[in-house]
C-alpha cells in the first residue's frame, strides 16, 4: 500500500522512534496470555514513580477516567459539579454520565484555566466536586482553589489529560487534587492512540473506580471469574497501546524539551507584535506548551474561524480554542443563566478570538516560522490596532 505523504502542517501528532517500534513489537510478539498486562503493569508502575501515588489505574481513556473518578468518589443525581467554562467537552461529559449537574465557572484571564474567584461564587450547597483543567499544557493556580475546596468540603478531581510532565510548585500535574486523570489519545504529550489513566491516594476511590473499569468484577479468583457484583464499563486499555505509552513516557524529558523548543519558536518570531497573548508561564508553575495557543487581539478584526480558513488555504491545520461549553447546543440544558456571558465573561471574550496554533512534537523551526508569516502577513490586513494584550514572555 502507497502512503500519501502529508502535505499539512498538522495541529498536533506524535513524535515516534524506533524505541516506541520496538516496544510496540514487543508487545505484539508476546504481550498476550500471562503476559497480557506486561506493558500496562510497567507504565502504570512508570506513573507511579513519577506522581508519587498510591494507586494507578490504566484506563481505555481519559474520559473514562473522569467517569470513573466521579463514581469513585460517589458522585451522582442532585450533585452539582463546577468545571472550567473553557475546556475540551469530554471533561465535563462524564458529570453527565453519573447524573450529576455540570456548573459552568469562569477562567483566568492569563493561565485560561479555572477562576479561583469564579468557583467560590458557584458553590452552593449540593457542590460535591470541582474538575481542575491544565489547559493546552498551562497550570492552574491550584493553592487558592485547594483552599476554598477544602473550607467547603468538595472534592478537586484534576484533569491532567493535556499536562502530562507540567508541574506545579515541583509538583507533577496529575498529583494536585484528589484524584488526577490523564490522556494518551494520538494528540496528545504521550501518545498511545487511545488511553488514560486515573490517579490518587484515596483507596476506596481506586477500588471502587477499578471494580467498576470491568464489568463491576471484584477480582480474578477462582471463585469470582465472571462475577459481576455490579453493573460497570468495559474501561480495560490494551497492552498493546500502553507499550507505545511507555515508550513515550520514557522519551518524557526529551517530548517536554521538544515542545518548549517550539514554544520558543513561536515567542521568538511573534515577538514585538502587539495584542498577541501566548500560553502563560506563572513563576510558580511549569507549563508543557503542550499547544503553542495564541489570543489575538479582537482590534485586528480576525476571528479564529475566519483566521482556520485563512490558514487553510496556506496547507497550516489551525484549530480554534475551545467554545464555552455553556454556548453549545450539548450543555443548553445544564444552563442555568440566561447571560452566560456576563457570568464567565473571560471565557466569552477570549475564545473567539483564540487560536491553537501548529504543535505536533516533531514540528521544525521553518515551519514554525512559515506560520508565523501567515499569521503577520494576515493581521496586516487590518493595520486600525489597538493593542491591549501584551505578549507574554515565558
Ligand atoms: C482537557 C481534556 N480533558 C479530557 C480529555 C479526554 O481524554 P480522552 O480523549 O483520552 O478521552 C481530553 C482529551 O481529548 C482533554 O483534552
Amino acid at each position: 500500500m502507497k502512503i500519501k505523504p502529508i502535505k499539512t502542517i498538522p495541529s498536533a501528532g506524535p513524535d515516534i522512534t524506533e524505541a516506541e517500534i520496538k516496544l510496540v513489537n514487543q508487545a505484539i510478539r508476546s504481550g498476550w496470555y500471562e503476559r497480557r498486562n506486561l506493558h500496562l503493569d510497567l507504565l502504570t508502575a512508570a506513573i507511579q514513580r513519577h506522581t508519587d501515588k498510591r494507586y494507578c489505574l490504566p484506563t481505555s481513556s481519559g474520559t473514562a477516567a473522569i467517569h470513573l473518578a466521579l463514581l469513585g468518589l460517589n458522585i451522582g443525581p442532585g450533585d452539582e459539579v463546577i468545571v472550567p467554562d473553557i475546556t475540551w467537552t469530554a471533561s465535563a461529559a462524564p458529570i453527565h454520565y453519573v447524573g450529576a449537574t455540570p456548573v459552568f465557572c469562569d477562567i483566568d484571564e492569563r493561565s485560561w484555566c479555572l477562576s479561583p474567584a469564579s468557583f467560590e461564587e458557584r458553590i452552593t450547597k449540593k457542590t460535591k466536586a470541582v474538575i481542575v483543567v491544565n489547559l493546552y499544557g498551562n497550570m492552574v493556580d491550584i493553592e487558592p482553589i485547594r483552599s476554598i475546596a477544602r473550607r467547603r468540603g468538595i472534592a478537586i478531581i484534576e484533569d491532567a489529560a493535556e499536562s502530562i510532565g507540567g508541574e506545579y510548585r515541583g509538583r507533577p500535574a496529575g498529583t494536585l487534587g484528589d484524584v488526577g486523570i490523564f490522556s494518551f489519545n494520538a494528540t496528545k504529550l504521550v501518545i498511545a492512540g487511545q488511553g488514560g489513566m486515573l490517579v490518587t491516594d484515596n483507596k476506596k476511590v481506586y477500588e471502587r473506580a477499578k471494580k467498576l473499569a470491568h464489568h463491576g468484577m471484584r477480582k480474578y479468583t477462582i471463585e469470582a471469574t465472571f462475577w459481576s457484583e455490579e453493573i460497570g464499563f468495559n474501561y480495560q486499555w490494551t497492552n498493546l497501546q500502553a507499550a507505545l505509552a511507555l515508550a513515550q513516557f520514557r522519551r518524557l524529558r526529551e517530548l517536554l524539551a521538544k515542545k518548549k523548543r517550539a514554544f520558543g519558536w513561536y515567542r521568538a518570531a511573534l515577538e514585538g507584535i502587539p495584542g498577541i497573548q501566548l500560553n502563560d508561564q506563572p513563576r510558580n508553575a511549569t507549563n508543557t506548551y503542550w499547544i503553542v495557543s495564541a489570543i489575538i487581539d479582537s482590534a485586528y478584526g480576525w476571528k479564529k474561524e475566519q483566521l482556520m480558513k485563512k490558514f487553510r488555504s496556506c496547507h497550516i491545520d489551525l484549530r480554534p480554542f475551545f467554545y464555552p461549553l455553556s454556548s453549545m447546543p450539548a450543555w443548553k440544558p445544564y444552563v442555568r443563566s440566561k447571560n452566560m456571558r456576563q457570568q464567565n465573561p473571560v471565557a466569552y471574550r477570549i475564545s473567539p478570538y483564540g487560536i491553537c496554533l501548529p504543535s505536533a512534537t516533531g514540528i521544525t523551526k521553518a515551519e514554525v516560522d512559515y506560520v508565523c508569516d501567515c499569521l503577520k502577513k494576515t493581521l496586516r490586513v487590518k493595520p486600525t490596532l489597538c493593542p491591549v494584550v501584551k505578549l507574554q514572555m515565558g
